[in-house]
């Protein structure tokens, strides 16, 4: 699909179809439409659509109708009009429209440029599907205008590359976990870093063993699929400290030992949404050459059960020193995170960011809706929080305090790697704030956020747009 910026009105537009905002009890100076609207009973509630034809004053033949309810439109029911906006167009099979300007409370002209391009882009994401041979059917539209007194597509564009960092987010995750193993998520971050010109460097079993990480290692000990410990930097700002992103790479996670029930074990191909969300921001922030440096460290096994996996009772020495008494193996992705978090030690970074689907409890919390973000650090914290307000892609503040971190006691290690039945997804970010007391850092559980499950299964992309949104406001 192609965006472009008009000067013209959508009235003037001599494409194929013209969209027409709406909200209730709305007066029009175009008459004929008044009366086609009253004609249908066009109510305008958010996200209703009507497609009318030869509307006086419009050029071409065909007009959108969108409903956008009251007046003094909030953000979030402007994005869920236009996602019912691109499957009407898609029903109508619309070829070429236009998009008039609007006004959004507390945004900009930028951002709504920048989000309508990234909510028709993201729309038109669709899942490879694996051995079919002919393509499913392209969306039908093909181009899309919009109306604006600067002719510069600089925001589209801005737009388009959180799009393309949440359809690469998109594909890792949707892909079967017989294909996106951790040597597939390693080739990724090679094939990135020649696209953008990154430094990428793959550290392999041996090497990890080197650097005495035990915990990482063991919970791929079970897997025939080695483990790998992926870097990615973009480096745009001198010698600036830079951002570092971790993201959660299990391939699968059944559980090991601790084994998983079966009902839905499938999702949990999905367990690698962080490395692929860090890796989406990655692409995100490259095409956008943001002035910024940005370091992606993804972590990356599978979690299997077998003669030679780890065992509850097990424990583990760090890279950190710490040890680890593993009583549930299950309880995975901290394991491989605490090093990884260590290990970004190297980097001297500005802040440390991870993002993991890392508990089940974070669901049971804030549902699908809000990912949760804890951090050693409350102005880190409220920067991301306004950052996922800006990009819709929103987060949920949960505490760390002292108290969680005292369920984490071991009689046999410095730590268990759980904290038993309550606070889950706290005791989870608790333990892995025994990693991070050397730097600035938030955690985001994105267990509810990263993917759908049901008819609609599939992931997201989400929080790409949230980290990308981050950065920006860095710069
Ligand atoms: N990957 C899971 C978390 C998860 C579960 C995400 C369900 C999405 C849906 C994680 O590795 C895990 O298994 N966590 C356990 C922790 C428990 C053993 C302390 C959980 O949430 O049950
Ligand atoms: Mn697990
Ligand atoms: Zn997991």
């Amino acid at each position: 699909m192609e965006f472009f910026v008009t000067q013209n009105s959508a009235e003037q537009y001599s494409g194929d179809c013209a969209i027409a905002f709406v909200f209730k009890d709305q007066n029009h100076q175009n008459n004929d439409l008044q009366s086609l609207l009253e004609l249908n009973q066009f109510e305008a509630k958010v996200g209703t659509t009507l497609l009318l034809n030869r509307v006086s004053d419009y050029k071409t033949q065909r007009v959108m109708v969108v409903g956008l309810g009251e007046e003094a439109l909030s953000s979030k029911n402007y994005v869920k009009a236009l996602n019912k906006l691109v499957v009407a167009l898609e029903a109508a099979k619309v070829k070429n429209a236009v998009i008039p300007s609007i006004q959004i409370e507390n945004h900009d002209e930028s951002w709504v440029q920048s989000t309508s391009a990234r909510v028709f882009q993201n729309a038109s994401y669709q899942v490879d599907k694996v051995g079919v041979s002919e393509s499913a059917d392209a969306t039908s539209l093909e181009s899309l205008s919009f109306c604006s007194q600067s002719s510069d597509a600089v925001e589209i564009n801005k737009g388009l590359a959180i799009a393309n960092g949440m359809a690469l987010a998109r594909e890792l995750g949707d892909l079967p976990p017989n294909i996106c193993t951790p040597s597939y998520l390693a080739q990724t971050a090679q094939t990135l870093a020649k696209t953008y010109n990154l430094q990428c460097e793959i550290l392999d079993e041996d090497g990890m063993q080197s650097l005495g990480m035990n915990s990482l290692l063991s919970v791929g000990k079970g897997s025939s699929e080695p483990s790998k410990l992926i870097s990615l930097s973009y480096q745009n700002a001198g010698d600036d400290q830079p951002i570092v992103l971790v993201g959660k790479g299990v391939t699968f996670d059944s559980g090991g030992i601790s084994l998983k029930a079966g009902a839905g074990m499938d999702e949990m191909k999905y367990d690698m949404c962080g490395a692929a969300s860090v890796l989406g921001t990655m692409r995100a922030v490259a095409e956008m050459q943001l002035a910024v440096n940005l370091t992606v460290v993804v972590p990356t096994v599978e979690n299997m059960p077998a003669h030679n996996a780890s065992k509850p009772g097990d424990v583990v020495k760090s890279m950190s020193g710490q040890t680890i008494e593993i009583l549930n193996t299950d309880a995975e992705g901290r394991l491989i995170l605490c090093d990884a978090l260590t290990y970004c030690e190297k980097f001297n970074p500005s802040v440390v960011i991870d993002v993991a689907t890392l508990t089940g409890a974070v669901i049971v919390a804030l549902g699908k809706h809000h990912s949760g973000v804890m951090s050693n650090d409350q102005a880190l914290a409220n920067d991301l929080k306004e950052a996922g307000n800006t990009a819709l892609d929103t987060v949920w503040q949960l505490p760390l305090d002292d108290e969680y971190d005292e369920l984490l006691k071991s009689n046999f290690a410095d730590m268990a790697n759980i904290g038993g039945r309550e606070a889950g997804t706290v005791t989870a970010a608790c333990f892995l704030s025994r990693f991070t007391k050397d730097y600035r850092w938030a955690h985001l559980d994105i267990a509810g956020t990263a993917w759908d499950s049901g008819s609609k299964k599939g992931a997201t992309g989400r929080p790409v747009p949230l980290l990308t949104q981050y950065i920006i406001n860095q710069t």
